[in-house]
């Protein structure tokens, strides 16, 4: 086994600690009381090369590995999950989406721009009422003979908005159930496509999510991505790689409040010494950083299977199970480690707490990771 981290992969690491510690440290606290999209920021990942860092170089991606997109979503996450949410959705599961199962002119149209970051891409597949029953699907895909007519509502949508790509999960045989169903590509500003309001969310207030209605929209057959019935496995297996994104999302929170805990109780003096030196502290910073260090080694092995083409579906569930957890956990106590003061804006941790929340819920909740991991043992 091998723990070192190659050179590449250091670098990658280090131009988005810098890129977060220096750029979206800046304005983090009125993006969050605003709700205000990242713009600029998402301009400077596309820059930096971060929103196709997983694509590959044919397809105008940075050919980065797995490993790599894990230490930079930790590093970006330690600062501002709703930026990284935006690079995790537009890398692993809409490029992947595409590279992975897309046709070769699929991926000329639509993967190139999205890997160069001039587009954003949204993967529409929770509903007002299918968000973890996910095979009841109830937008439906209309098989028109050359076209499909889209109808129909999806919920939570990240990227919602601004996306300028869809895939789109929909229904196209109810007889068949999850066998009927297809993931299409779809132009944003297809006409028939209207965008709801933005969600005024408890955390990642910055990240742009909508619900999506469609009305006629008419998607052309070959915007369809593999056999016809193919999009519910298309929607699973993107979603294993989807996992170890917010997995590594959890982990940057769980570890960017950890690092304000450390900062925080070897400054704080009660009782005539610096919180730090009481036990009470202590111990708890022992136990943060245990959690850590397992959520991370847990990424960073899903990641490491799935770089080496080995099946990573059980391994990422368990990492986005574990971390979100930790990261629950982690960041409250790094609140209780500040007293007061963790609960106050300008010290950030109950914002990372806040944020926490979100990922025991997107991308499949906890208990669908635990659905997912205990088929497999029990299988
Ligand atoms: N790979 C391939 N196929 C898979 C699969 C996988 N990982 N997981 C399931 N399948 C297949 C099964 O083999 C089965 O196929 P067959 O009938 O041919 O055997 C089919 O899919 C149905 O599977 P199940 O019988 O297991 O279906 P289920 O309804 O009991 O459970 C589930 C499926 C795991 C609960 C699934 O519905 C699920 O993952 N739900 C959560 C959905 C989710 O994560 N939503 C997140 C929205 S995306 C998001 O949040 C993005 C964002 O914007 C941040």
């Amino acid at each position: 086994m091998d723990f070192e981290f190659t050179e590449e992969q250091l670098m990658i690491r280090d131009a988005a600690r810098d890129f977060a510690q220096r750029d979206l440290i800046r304005d983090v606290l009125e993006r969050d009381a605003g709700s205000i999209y990242p713009t600029e920021h998402v301009k400077k990942l596309a820059e930096l090369g971060f929103l196709g860092m997983l694509v590959s170089p044919e397809y105008d991606g940075g050919g980065m590995d797995t490993i790599s997109y894990v230490l930079a979503m930790e590093e970006i996450s330690k600062v501002d999950a709703s930026v990284s949410v935006i690079m995790s959705v537009n890398n692993s599961l809409v490029c992947y989406g595409i590279e992975a199962y897309g046709t070769e002119e699929q991926k000329q149209k639509y993967l190139k721009p999205l890997a160069r970051g001039e587009k954003t891409g949204a993967f529409l597949l929770s509903e007002p009422e299918a968000g973890s029953d996910a095979t009841s699907q109830r937008t439906t895909a209309e098989d028109k003979g050359d076209h499909y007519l889209l109808n129909g509502t999806k919920n939570w949508i990240t990227n919602g908005n601004t996306a300028g790509t869809y895939l789109v999960i929909a229904q196209t045989h109810p007889d068949k159930k999850h066998k009927g169903i297809n993931c299409l590509i779809v132009d944003r500003h297809s006409p028939g496509i209207s965008v709801g309001p933005h969600e005024d969310k408890m955390g990642m207030r910055s990240s742009d999510t909508h619900s999506v209605m469609f009305t006629d929209v008419i998607v052309p057959k070959e915007n369809r991505f593999g056999e016809d019935g193919f999009g519910f496995t298309f929607a699973m297996k993107t979603l294993e790689g989807g996992r170890i994104g917010i997995a590594s999302q959890a982990l940057g929170l769980a570890s960017g409040a950890f690092e304000r805990a450390v900062k925080y109780a070897k400054e704080r003096k009660a009782f005539g010494t610096e919180i730090a030196n009481h036990q009470a502290i202590a111990f708890k910073l022992a136990d943060m950083a245990v959690k850590i260090e397992n959520a991370r080694n847990l990424c960073l092995k899903a990641a490491w299977l799935k770089d080496n083409s080995k099946p990573y579906g059980v391994a990422s569930a368990m990492a986005k199970y574990y971390a979100a957890e930790i990261a629950m956990d982690v960041t409250t106590q790094a609140v209780q480690i500040h007293g007061g003061y963790g609960y106050v804006k300008e010290y950030h941790v109950e914002r990372l707490m806040r944020e926490a929340k979100l990922t025991q819920i997107y991308e499949g909740t906890s208990e669908i990771q635990q659905i997912v991991i205990s088929r497999d043992i029990l299988k």
